[in-house]
């Protein structure tokens, strides 16, 4: 049978319940849960919609669900072994019982913001301070997605600074120039500090996790972003538990924030050690070779997989080598957090 019969003949509502709470939502007639979760005021993670960034993974516990892409096209072997799904692309075909951690709060605010500074961080890399017309609250490790004028679609930007208690309106993003991309080859090549943006956030589940085991943290380019505003807000809360960084990039002149590295090390109250690794450039004193060669190392360093938590965010290629090391080691999926940042090109791929 096509989909299109199987949805024609699907019975009209399904209920879904995530596991280890309260809630319960309907999903309407041929609709995903994703789309009937956010119709439900849910702060359910996404990002694109469309079943390629892997934000929306949920595992089903219980239930049936059609697939209106194939799952695999984005999740791992081993991710779709254990049961994962995307939200996005998941129609029910029975009552779902599904695992899922929801945003804080379940608000998003939509306001409109300006570009007030931005700061070389390296050659194509750039810490760009937005002024916010309202206070927007967040959860370190969460982004906001951006559109101006004439813009093709949303761009989503992690928040890089810790957050603020009762919110801020001083956002700060670490942003790449991708070329020949229609929002960052604007911002390293005019002035933008006059245009009216549109911002709204929060977005995303990628946020530390309670726990007292170590933490291994895998970033690549501007996915420090988010593994910044972590590691500041961790420090801030006392968070005693062991960590190593791993960051990778090719050469030595793709490096940046290590002052500021340094100083969450210094102020970090269990071991911290920060690992960067280039891929291109043999250098003295730097590890050689892809970030994600790393891994079993790191985790040799924390003492085991027993309790260990991995938060990983950067290109997608990475992330997908990152979490097959992982799962490799012996990390269960669950420990496994992170965000792809997937662009118009990784998106139609
Ligand atoms: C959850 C999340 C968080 C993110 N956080 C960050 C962050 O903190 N920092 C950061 O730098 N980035 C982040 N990103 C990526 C960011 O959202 C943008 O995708 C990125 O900045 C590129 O935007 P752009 O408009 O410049 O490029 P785009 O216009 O998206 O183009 C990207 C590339 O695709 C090519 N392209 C355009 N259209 C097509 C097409 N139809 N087919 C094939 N190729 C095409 C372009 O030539 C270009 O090379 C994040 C993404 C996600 C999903
Ligand atoms: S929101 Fe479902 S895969 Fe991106």
């Amino acid at each position: 049978m096509n989909l299109l019969k199987k949805l024609l003949a699907r019975k009209p509502l399904s209920r879904v319940r995530i596991a280890g709470g309260e809630v319960e939502f309907e999903v309407g007639r041929n609709k995903t849960v994703l789309e009937s979760a956010l119709e439900n005021g849910l702060a359910y993670p996404h990002d694109c919609t469309v079943g390629t960034c892997g934000a929306c993974r949920t595992r089903l516990l219980s239930g049936k669900v059609d697939a209106i892409t194939p799952f695999g096209y984005t999740l791992s072997r081993e991710e779709l072994e254990a049961g994962y799904i995307l939200a996005c692309q998941a129609v029910p075909e029975t009552d779902l019982e599904i695992a899922v951690e929801l945003g804080e709060g379940g608000q998003t605010l939509r306001t409109t913001a300006r570009l007030v500074a931005l700061r070389e961080l390296t050659h194509d890399i750039r810490e760009a301070s937005w002024e916010a017309e309202a206070k927007l609250s967040y959860r370190a490790g969460q982004y906001m997605n951006v559109t101006w004028p004439g813009a093709p679609g949303p761009r989503s930007y992690s928040f890089s600074g810790a957050p603020v208690e009762g919110g801020t309106t001083r956002l700060t993003t670490f942003i790449r120039k991708v070329p020949g991309g229609a929002f960052t080859e604007r911002l390293f090549g005019e002035d933008m500090s006059a245009v009216p943006f549109a911002i709204d956030g929060p977005h995303g589940g990628f946020w530390l996790r309670e726990g007292e085991g170590p933490i291994l943290l895998i970033s690549g380019g501007s996915g420090l972003s988010p593994l910044m505003s972590l590691l500041s807000d961790a420090v801030a809360h006392g968070v005693a538990r062991d960590a190593v960084l791993l960051f990778g990039g090719r050469a030595e002149r793709d490096l940046y924030c290590l002052d500021e590295i340094a100083g969450i090390a210094g102020q970090w109250r269990g071991s911290f050690d920060f690992r960067p690794v280039l891929s291109e450039v043999e250098t003295p004193g730097r590890r050689f070779g892809m970030v994600t060669g790393e891994i079993a190392d790191a985790i040799a360093t924390l003492g085991g997989v027993a309790g260990l938590q991995a938060y990983l965010c950067g290109p997608p290629g990475m992330i997908d080598a990152g979490v097959a090391a992982l799962v490799a080691a012996g990390v269960p999926l669950g420990d496994i957090h992170y965000d792809k940042f997937t662009d118009a090109s990784t998106r139609t791929g």
